[in-house]
């Protein structure tokens, strides 16, 4: 299958110029200004851009949360993914208690079947000791080089014993560690103080997790990471006084990544007094002006790594299993498909950032750290033919009966944004075709190699 992508503008970290681009048998041949060649399928991308396919470095799809399980599986999840320009998602399999590593994974992959971007997995792991530590050579060796630990949620915390002593065996190991970062004991202190007070609504989920909750998690991160000598990655960092801590860390050397979400850059703390105020639960919680501004800051500055989603979706009836305590809605939200066009309408489109960072807060530094470069990531000769063709023109309302994911909101409903993906190359063959899915299934599994860590 050979495809001629013209007339398109290249964009990539470097740079962007107008070229051609020439793919053949799943892999880029040719990036070239005016090619002639013959083609079964040429596509005209006059006035667009062209990206390498978009990385989500954090979903959760078919995660199990005991009370409830998420809206969307892979099959609902990496449709939505693929229509938005993500040809890759990197999904937490979840270790959870009772269970091994071993288990987790080939429950992940039998769960990730019927994919229709590409998929990789980060394994969150919910003990350690001794017993997980002899698990971690065969992940590797299984194409799995991150992890993920909690400080919060009860079936997940684990010690900050456990973090410093994981980051040393996994980072020997050329692997990343992400971690949730908040202080849960005074995060329990508080769900009791607002609960006593007999505050039970959505508006008490951001008073019980206020910005010192993730700042102090970030923290003490960094001080572990600072003792082990090796590499922090930051999940979904949502606050101002968090980037800071990370900041201030890499002033003292040590290596950390950072990750953000479109909530943290879109959405403000006061829609938890919504009507439907449920499904802005999420944690951390959506946040205000000044933390906004910081991560788009963080963004420009290129403090911030890369944009996952961090995809939880829940119904609304699921929501109200919350609906007399705040404490018991679900959390998370869905996104999966709308990272690149918010990213676009509120980080370039308003000036924060270039089309250029676009590329590499949207798929290079993932590929990087997650050990999937220059096979992902990249627009070069060589490359995977992950292709994603962008209208920078296009006007539309975000709207959860429009997307392709499985629960009936969205936090970003009736939003209008700017740019759309209108075409998706995937593993060299046209999947997304003017917006529409043409060709679901095509995912495969990206086994991914140690991580680059480019920030050593
Ligand atoms: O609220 C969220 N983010 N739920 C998903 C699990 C997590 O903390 O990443
Ligand atoms: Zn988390
Ligand atoms: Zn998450």
């Amino acid at each position: 299958m050979r495809i001629l992508i013209k007339n398109g503008m290249v964009v990539r970290s470097t740079g962007r110029k107008k070229a051609d681009v020439l793919i053949k048998d799943g892999k880029i041949k040719r990036i070239a200004p005016e090619i002639d060649a013959k083609a079964d399928r040429v596509i005209d991308a006059a006035g667009c851009y062209i990206f390498a396919g978009f990385i989500d470095t954090h979903t959760h799809f078919d995660l199990d949360l005991g009370v409830t399980v998420t809206a969307d599986n892979f099959e609902t999840g990496t449709k939505a993914a693929v229509v938005g320009g993500t040809t890759t998602v990197l999904d937490f399999a979840t270790q959870d208690h009772g269970m091994t590593m071993h288990d987790a994974l080939e429950l992940w992959h039998k769960k990730a079947e019927k994919s229709s971007s590409n998929y990789g997995f980060h394994m969150a792991v919910s003990e350690w000791n001794d017993a997980r530590k002899a698990e971690v050579d065969d992940m590797f060796k299984a194409g799995v080089s991150s992890f993920k630990m909690y400080m919060v949620y009860d079936a997940m915390k684990v010690n900050d014993g456990q973090i410093y002593d994981a980051q040393k065996f996994i980072g020997e190991r050329g692997g990343v560690i992400g971690v949730h970062c908040e202080n849960y004991d005074v995060l329990q202190a508080r769900i009791a103080e607002e609960k006593a007070k007999g505050h039970m609504d959505p508006t008490a989920h951001p008073v019980t997790r206020p910005q010192a909750v993730e700042a102090e998690g970030v923290a003490r991160l960094m001080r572990i990471a600072e003792l082990s000598g090796y590499p922090a990655w930051v999940v979904h960092l949502s606050t101002a006084d968090g980037l800071e801590e990370v900041r201030a860390a890499r002033k003292r050397g040590v290596e950390v990544y950072a990750e953000t979400c479109p909530q943290y850059i879109t959405l403000d703390v006061k829609r938890y007094a919504d009507p439907d105020g449920a499904k802005f639960v999420m944690s951390p919680p959506l946040r205000e002006a000044k933390d906004r501004a910081a991560i788009l800051d963080g963004m420009k500055k290129k403090d911030i790594d890369f944009i996952g989603t961090d995809h939880c979706s829940f119904t609304m009836a699921q929501k109200a299993l919350g609906k007399d305590d705040f404490s018991k809605i679900p959390n998370g939200g869905a996104g999966v498909q709308n990272r690149a066009e918010l990213v676009y309408t509120y980080a370039v489109k308003t000036g924060a950032i270039t089309l250029e960072q676009m590329a590499l807060l949207m798929s290079e530094r993932a590929a990087r750290l997650f050990g999937m470069f220059p096979e992902k990531g990249a627009l070069r000769v060589g490359s995977d033919a992950d292709i994603v063709i962008f209208d920078p023109d296009d006007k539309h309302t975000i709207l959860w009966k429009t997307n392709l994911h499985a629960c009936d909101n969205s936090p970003y409903e009736g939003m209008e944004v700017l740019g759309r993906t209108r075409d998706v190359v995937l593993n060299g063959e046209l999947v997304v075709e003017n917006g529409t899915l043409v060709k679901p299934y095509c995912g495969k599994y990206v086994f991914r190699k140690p991580s680059e860590r480019y920030r050593k």
